[in-house]
């Protein structure tokens, strides 16, 4: 007679529970064929489910289960009922459940599968495309299993860390209205208002502001955020916030909510006790040193700005091309691979293809002789003695270190020689391809500019958006001299990756009405744009601010995994494409009128 599994005789155990202390129990469970191995007369199978594998083993003398047993194959989904036996001298130390076996008296078969399209196995060397595309698979694989786990367990600490510490999680709408600034919007069509159109949330950051403004004092949320941006290997178009918002608070309050966070996050999912306070830095030293705000300090290869040297040593230095960069308003920057880390020629070669490729036009090198003199390098010919000297003390040059130089306009210099420095740690094995290493090096960047100068438009932009705080100190030079207007912004980061940002926002009409001013928007313009945000703080908005961590980018760091796609259900791809379903989709032209929409073809190819 069929045991009347599910509805009569239920699990009792997962596949990851059972122990010696188990021997002797008649134990009832449900899961998916892993593998099977056919032995003389008995068949053994590992039974899968996502706590873990249990041997089961099917003998003649159950012959009804035993025959069934014969026609399993992988991934079909069954249940057996048996009892717990030891092992014996068999005892496998590497499964959890490797000291008993489960040998079974009941099977029953839920329901058989396909031969899957690759295998399910923790390491498989299967294209990622078609794991996408078979998704509902891959995510059989226990490395995506215990990552996705791994998060849940990460919202289950956030809700209750943030609960126990008086934040009320409120919610707030996906579709809004469309407000300039900030990642570019999808855009949502309004069927019911002709002609306009929904901005889905890139985040919450206006309604959170409002929430302070009706009194929720401390507001959080984990919520989903849409942008369309090109995608990075940390980015994805919708990924998930921990978004926080606080009144009568200073920088130092947040960071301490977000530092008491992190720690429990840290301590939980992986047992380590990480120290607060984190460290903190300037925005312009991190730029000096590291070439961006989101530096990784687990290693050092710092770079040295050697502007104000060439400029001192103008043409006399011998280096015409960087002395042409400065006085083109361009910087100098310099980075030593030392010695002991000596790369050899044709691999220096290579770092030149590599800061190519980041946008360089080329890379200079010296390589720092016994006496100071430098060699394998047309730098060398022409510099003056002087200079050369100068610059061996200023990045501290050793006899066979390598000097890498690069100059020319700011940002691009920066840009290269910030990806430069992580590229040679790589190569340099300072730090692992992927994953931390075991180093959990967090950082505090602050006291960014408030505006930056967008060269294409000849015209200042804000850098972050148009409600962050300037320092008081600086709200004079807010129409004088806006470059130099510091701002209540920080970003918290983690061995190279930004892993959250914020600001105290401002709510000061006064103030407000000066960094729109310096921004080029009239007050229609403002009023048009932001008018809601900008009436509510009228009444009486309470002196507020707040940070959102990436929480994708949060379990990508804590699981070592390799790309934002490995932390997330059913990701995109590059091309913002979802390989299983399809999307983005065509759809009719019915659906198009019904939204006011009138198709443009697609550029030809
Ligand atoms: P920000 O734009 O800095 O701030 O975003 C906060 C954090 O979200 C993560 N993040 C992303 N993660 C994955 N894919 C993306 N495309 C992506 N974009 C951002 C990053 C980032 O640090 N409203 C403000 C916060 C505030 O001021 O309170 C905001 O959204 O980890």
């Amino acid at each position: 007679m069929a045991v009347p599994f599910i509805s009569e005789v239920k699990r009792t155990h997962n596949c990851g529970q059972l122990t010696a202390a188990n021997v002797g129990e008649e134990v009832v469970l449900f899961g998916w064929v892993h593998n099977r191995r056919d032995h003389g007369g008995a068949v053994f199978i590992d039974l899968r489910d996502r706590e873990g594998l249990t041997q089961v083993v099917f003998e003649p003398d159950s012959a009804e289960a035993h025959a069934l047993a014969g026609s399993l194959r992988l991934e079909f989904c069954i249940g057996v009922r048996g009892k717990v036996v030891s092992r014996g001298k068999n005892v496998n130390p590497k499964m959890k459940t490797g000291e008993i076996e489960v040998k079974a008296t009941d099977l029953t078969i839920f329901n058989r599968s396909e031969p899957t399209p690759f295998p399910i196995e923790d390491n498989i060397d299967t294209s990622e495309e078609k794991r996408l595309a078979h998704r509902y698979l891959d995510l059989r694989r226990a490395p995506l299993q215990k990552s996705l786990m791994t998060r849940s367990k990460m919202n289950a600490l956030t809700r209750s860390f943030m609960h126990q510490n008086g934040f009320l999680e409120l919610e707030t709408p996906f579709m809004g209205k469309y407000t300039p600034g900030g990642a570019r919007n999808f855009l949502v069509p309004s069927r019911m208002n002709p002609g306009k159109f929904y901005a889905l949330a890139e985040s919450p950051q206006l309604y959170k502001q409002l929430f302070m403004v009706a009194g929720f004092d401390r507001y959080f949320q984990i919520v989903k955020c849409f942008r369309d941006e090109d995608l990075r290997v940390d980015r994805q178009p919708e990924f998930t916030q921990i978004d926080v918002e606080m009144s009568f608070v200073q920088q130092d309050d947040i960071f301490t909510i977000i530092e008491g966070l992190l720690k429990k996050l840290w301590g939980e999912v992986l047992g380590i006790d990480i120290p607060t306070p984190f460290l903190r830095m300037d925005f312009y030293e991190s730029m000096a040193k590291y070439g961006n705000d989101k530096p990784d300090l687990r290693f050092g290869l710092e770079h040295v700005v050697l502007t104000d040297l060439i400029r001192e040593h103008g043409e006399a230095g011998g280096v015409p091309m960087m002395f042409e960069a400065v006085q083109n308003k361009g910087i100098v920057k310099a980075m030593v691979i030392p010695v002991a880390k000596a790369m050899s020629r044709a691999e220096s070669d290579k770092l030149e293809e590599f800061a190519k490729q980041a946008g360089a036009k080329g890379l200079a090198r010296a390589k720092v002789g016994e006496g100071g003199e430098w060699t394998q390098s047309p730098l060398s010919k022409t510099i003056s003695q002087a200079l050369r000297h100068a610059i061996n003390q200023a990045v501290g040059a050793k006899t066979g270190d390598l000097i890498l130089f690069q100059f020319g306009k700011e940002a691009l210099v920066h840009t290269v020689m910030a990806n430069l420095r992580v590229h040679v740690a790589k190569k340099l094995g300072l730090i692992p391809e992927y994953g931390s290493g075991g180093q959990w090096n967090f950082l505090w960047v602050v006291n960014p500019p408030l505006f930056e100068f967008d060269e294409e438009t000849n015209t200042w932009a804000a850098a972050h958006h148009a409600f962050t705080r300037p320092h008081d100190g600086d709200v004079d030079y807010l129409l004088t001299d806006p470059g130099r207007v510091k701002c209540h912004r920080y970003d918290v980061v983690l061995n190279g990756f930004e892993i959250g940002g914020g600001s105290i926002r401002l709510h000061d009409p006064k103030v407000q009405a000066q960094v729109f001013k310096a921004l080029g928007i009239s007050d229609e313009e403002a009023q048009t744009k932001f008018g809601f945000l900008l009436d509510a703080l009228k009444y009486g908005a309470p002196p507020h601010g707040g940070i959102a961590l990436g929480m994708d980018r949060l379990a990508f760091l804590l699981t070592n995994a390799e790309s934002l796609r490995d932390v997330i259900p059913f990701p995109k791809t590059k091309t913002g494409t979802d390989q299983m379903t399809g999307a983005p989709g065509e759809v009719d032209d019915r659906q198009l009128r019904e939204l006011h929409v009138r198709p443009v073809p697609p550029p030809q190819k």
